[in-house]
């Protein structure tokens, strides 16, 4: 199963893509959390990225096309993979297709992750994560047991770069101009379903799983 989700920043996209991970077995493929790594390693990669992340632009085309191309051709992608944050921008969703009918593959499905802005808003304002092993919590919705903590590891939590509020608005700005026209992109092509991303984690994945049934 090859699965790519769709939505704006805060809609649930890396949340929802865990759970499919482990229900599936197949890998999660974030282009966010792989920038983020390179970012925290300092490497070439990292240093060009985060000039463009800490800002909410997009990193440019030509750098995560790459780091796609090689990811879905390891060999844990045989059975198939979920895209997190990829394709962003129309080049990006033809340049995915191309790679994949080389491979003579195919996306079987586009699932869009419907929710408005004061909800991402709220959500990433009261995002948490854990540097360590990228266990995610929300003050509200998902708080720690003890605060400040990661659940999973003990290790102790932060606020991402990008979620302060200037940074926020410019990257849903970002959103409808690059990444939301491939909505369109992929309903030409007869696989998008949108699924609405109000409700409990759980709520939302039973919908995901009737779209990629
Ligand atoms: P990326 O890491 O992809 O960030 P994003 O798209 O902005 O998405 P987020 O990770 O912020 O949100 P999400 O939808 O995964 O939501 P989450 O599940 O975390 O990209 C970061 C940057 O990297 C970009 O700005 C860009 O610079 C660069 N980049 C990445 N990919 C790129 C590409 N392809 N091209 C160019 N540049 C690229 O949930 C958010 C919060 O809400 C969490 O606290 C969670 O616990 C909570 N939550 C989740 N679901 C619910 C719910 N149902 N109810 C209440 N709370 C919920």
């Amino acid at each position: 199963m090859r699965l790519i989700l769709l939505g704006p920043p805060g809609a649930g996209k890396g949340t929802q893509a865990k759970m499919l991970k482990e229900k599936f077995h197949i890998p999660q493929i974030s282009t966010g959390d792989i920038l983020r790594q390179s970012v925290k390693d300092n490497n070439e990669l990292g240093i060009k990225a985060s000039s463009f992340m800490d800002v909410g632009e997009l990193v440019p085309d030509d750098v995560v096309i790459g780091l796609i191309k090689e990811r879905i051709k390891q060999v844990d992608c045989e059975t198939g993979f979920i895209l997190d944050g990829f394709p962003r921008t129309i080049v990006q969703a033809e340049k995915l297709s191309e790679t994949l009918n080389e491979m003579g593959l195919l996306i079987d499905r586009v699932v869009d992750l419907e929710v408005t802005a004061e909800e991402v808003i709220s959500r990433l304002a009261g995002r948490s994560t854990c540097p360590d092993c990228g266990g995610m919590f929300h003050e509200e919705s998902r708080p720690p047991k003890v605060s400040g903590i990661c659940d999973g590891c003990g290790g102790v939590l932060a606020q991402r770069q990008d979620d302060n509020s200037e940074t926020i608005l410019k990257r849903l700005d970002v959103y409808q101009e690059s990444t939301a026209p491939l909505k369109q992109f992929y309903k030409k092509q007869g696989n998008l379903k949108a699924v609405t991303a109000r409700g409990s984690v759980e709520e939302i994945f039973s919908r995901v799983l009737e779209m990629v049934k």
